[in-house]
């Protein structure tokens, strides 16, 4: 096979966009469905809630739903937002300790930004229960 320099130039632009890829933030949990199932009462309450966080991190800046508070003041480190810190996860500090526990603070974020959009006139979530814990699951 003979590479003239077009196709060079196309083969180091596909390699340095792959190395970009795997070195971006949003390449972490981009492709994640994920399946928000923490509780001992989501296993006979409630269904687990399957959560499309890529498409959310396409319409949100990461800050809107992460955060560590000081003094009110939301001073996370972007950087942190790596997949398997246990820092990061929603029940490291809503735990059935605080004042607003997991399932407030879930319920919380993801109802009152779906209610707050529908509101506003844009295209929203789910707001009813049987619609974010699916029962078919
Ligand atoms: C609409 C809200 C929302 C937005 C916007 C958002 N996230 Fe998340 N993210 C979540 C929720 C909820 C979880 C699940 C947390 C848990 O399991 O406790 C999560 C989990 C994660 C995890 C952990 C994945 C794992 O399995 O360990 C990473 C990493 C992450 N987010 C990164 C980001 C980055 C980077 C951005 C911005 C580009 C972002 N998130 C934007 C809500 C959001
Ligand atoms: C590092 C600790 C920490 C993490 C991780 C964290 N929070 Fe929080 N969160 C707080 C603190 C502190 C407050 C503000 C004080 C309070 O009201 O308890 C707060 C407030 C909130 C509120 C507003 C509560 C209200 O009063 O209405 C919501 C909603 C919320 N968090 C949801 C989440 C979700 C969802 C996640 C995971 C994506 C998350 N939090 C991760 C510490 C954390
Ligand atoms: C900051 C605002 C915001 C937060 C927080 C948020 N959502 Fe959403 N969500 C939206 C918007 C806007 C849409 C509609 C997107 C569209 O249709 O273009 C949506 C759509 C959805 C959908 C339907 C689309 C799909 O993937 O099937 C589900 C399910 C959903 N959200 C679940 C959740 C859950 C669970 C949480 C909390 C972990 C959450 N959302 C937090 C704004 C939010
Ligand atoms: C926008 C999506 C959404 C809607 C609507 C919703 N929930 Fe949830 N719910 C969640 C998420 C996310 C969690 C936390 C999952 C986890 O623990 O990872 C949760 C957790 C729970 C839990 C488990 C608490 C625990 O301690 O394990 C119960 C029970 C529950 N929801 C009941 C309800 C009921 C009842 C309704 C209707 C009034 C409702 N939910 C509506 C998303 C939703």
């Amino acid at each position: 096979m003979t590479l003239n320099t077009k196709s060079l130039v196309w083969v180091a632009t596909a390699i340095l966009a792959v190395i970009g890829l795997s070195l971006s933030p949003f390449a972490l949990a981009q492709d994640e469905e994920m399946l928000l199932n923490t509780g001992d009462a989501m296993k006979t309450q409630r269904t687990a809630v399957v959560f499309s966080h890529d498409l959310h991190m396409g319409l949100y800046e990461c800050l809107d739903c992460h955060h560590d508070f000081k003094e009110g003041v939301n001073v996370l480190d972007e950087d942190t937002l790596e997949e398997g810190n246990p820092d990061i996860r929603c029940s490291a500090c809503h735990n059935d300790q605080a004042d607003v526990d997991r399932q407030k603070a879930y319920h919380r974020q993801c109802m009152g930004c779906h209610i707050d959009t529908r509101k506003a006139g844009d295209a929203s979530g789910p707001e009813l229960c049987g619609t974010c814990h699916l029962s078919a699951r």
